[in-house]
């Protein structure tokens, strides 16, 4: 009978484990797309997001995300934004029909330095906009 209960409660524990086990799963799947250490140590994919939103995004979207008299801060558009709709703005472009001015986010389809980094681009502006990247010039972290 002792033993009986002991079983028992070994298959309780058991499936509590199985439980937590799927947990860390599905964060796993949550995960963010950057590795970020101290503030400004990053993976190597961040570190090129980085350097080519730098070269392809800052003259309008202004140093580290944060935004220009011309063009919207991306650190705060990315709090809403998704993956699939930040995707689809840079690559297709937006012009807002309703704004009497001439400001218009040109389409980045066929630049090979964007759509080959926007993976990169995404996940450096996801870092700065989940405030775990500080302003300014990154590291690259050694082996990642
Ligand atoms: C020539 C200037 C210019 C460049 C270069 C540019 N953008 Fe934009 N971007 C804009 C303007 C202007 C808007 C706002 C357009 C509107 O709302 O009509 C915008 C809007 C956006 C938005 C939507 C923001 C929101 O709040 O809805 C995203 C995301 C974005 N840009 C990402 C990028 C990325 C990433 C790059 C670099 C690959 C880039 N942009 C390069 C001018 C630019």
């Amino acid at each position: 009978m002792k033993l009986g209960i002991c079983l028992l409660r070994g298959v309780a524990f058991a499936s509590l484990l199985a439980a937590g086990g799927i947990g860390v799963a599905r964060a796993a799947d949550d995960k963010p797309p950057y590795v970020v250490k101290n503030g400004n140590e990053v993976d190597m994919t961040t570190y090129k997001g980085f350097l080519y939103y730098g070269d392809e995004c800052l003259r309008c979207h202004g140093p580290d995300g944060m935004g220009s008299s011309y063009a919207p801060n991306l650190t705060e558009a990315l709090k809403t934004i998704d993956k699939t709709k930040f995707e689809t703005i840079v690559m297709s472009g937006i012009k807002q029909v309703s704004n009497s001015s001439d400001l218009v986010m040109p389409a980045f389809g066929t630049n090979p330095d964007v759509v080959d980094n926007l993976e990169s681009i995404y996940a450096y502006l996801k870092a700065r906009s989940d405030g775990v990247l500080n302003r300014g010039h990154p590291h690259h972290l050694p082996g990642t």
